[in-house]
């Protein structure tokens, strides 16, 4: 089985699928029909099919580098059969080979925790805004290396403001040979090290540029930081 874009003849297929599954379990995405065909319209949606008849969808919305899950869902009488982790790894391999650095899902119905978590979706920080939402919400970093060449060399991070002291051990620290991917507030503390060690350290928002943040992440490159740090402050 493959994944593709869906034409007019699957879309109307999932719909009968939806109305159908409403009526018999009570309930089902059709409720969110208008997000499902505005994805549709917009080329984000994506089907596998078993002899031309959709067995499970996935619908987002796509940022530059960060991509926002909508729907995803496998025909009720398939589900359980492994339908639904096939189609989000073919999902990812797409979005991830056609620019997507991290894919955001928020669990709706809850009970899909374990389905998002067995494909490697993280929780967001303590703190981040993210966790405030009434259902819980989960990322997945692409984490492909890219060789940059660049005099940073690591980025420390709290996942707090600047009230915490600087003599704190971060809460996390990153290799910067890579392209970041990784969920913050605009406000914590960040230290980013050149390659002689020395270092710059202030606000995540101060020390990296503007397009450097999408969606509630830091998407950069090393070379973003390097260029953030004499232009930015
Ligand atoms: C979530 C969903 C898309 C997964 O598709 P699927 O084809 O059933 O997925 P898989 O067969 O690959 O299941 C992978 C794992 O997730 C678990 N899982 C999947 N759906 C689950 C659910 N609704 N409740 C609990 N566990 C679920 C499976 O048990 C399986 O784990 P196991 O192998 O340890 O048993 C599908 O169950 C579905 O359409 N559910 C209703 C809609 C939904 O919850 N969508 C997610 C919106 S965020």
């Amino acid at each position: 089985m493959l994944i593709h874009n869906p034409d007019e003849h699957h879309l109307r297929a999932i719909q009968e699928w939806l109305i159908a599954e409403a009526t018999q379990c009570g309930q089902s995405f059709i409720c969110n029909w208008n997000t499902i065909s505005d994805a549709f319209n917009e080329g984000c949606m994506l089907v596998e099919t078993e002899q031309d008849k959709p067995v499970s969808f996935f619908t987002f919305c796509s940022g530059r580098r960060v991509t926002e899950g909508l729907v995803a869902a496998t025909v009720p009488a398939w589900r359980g059969r492994g339908i639904g982790t096939r189609m989000m790894n073919a999902v990812q391999t797409h979005l991830y080979a056609t620019g997507a650095w991290v894919i955001h899902v928020e669990c709706c119905p809850s009970a899909s925790e374990k389905f998002w978590r067995k494909l490697g979706y993280l929780d967001y920080p303590p703190g981040h805004w993210r966790k405030a939402a009434p259902n819980l919400h989960l990322y997945r970093s692409r984490g492909v290396p890219q060789t940059v060449t660049t005099n940073v060399s690591r980025v420390d991070l709290w996942f707090k403001d600047m009230g915490v002291p600087s003599s704190d051990p971060p809460n996390a620290s990153f290799s910067t040979q890579h392209e970041l991917a990784i969920p913050i507030d605009l406000d914590w503390r960040a230290r980013v090290f050149d390659r002689n060690g020395n270092h710059a350290e202030d606000k995540i928002k101060r020390l990296a540029q503007r397009q450097c943040f999408e969606g509630g992440f830091l998407v950069a490159e090393s070379a973003d930081w390097e260029t953030a740090d004499s232009d930015g402050r």
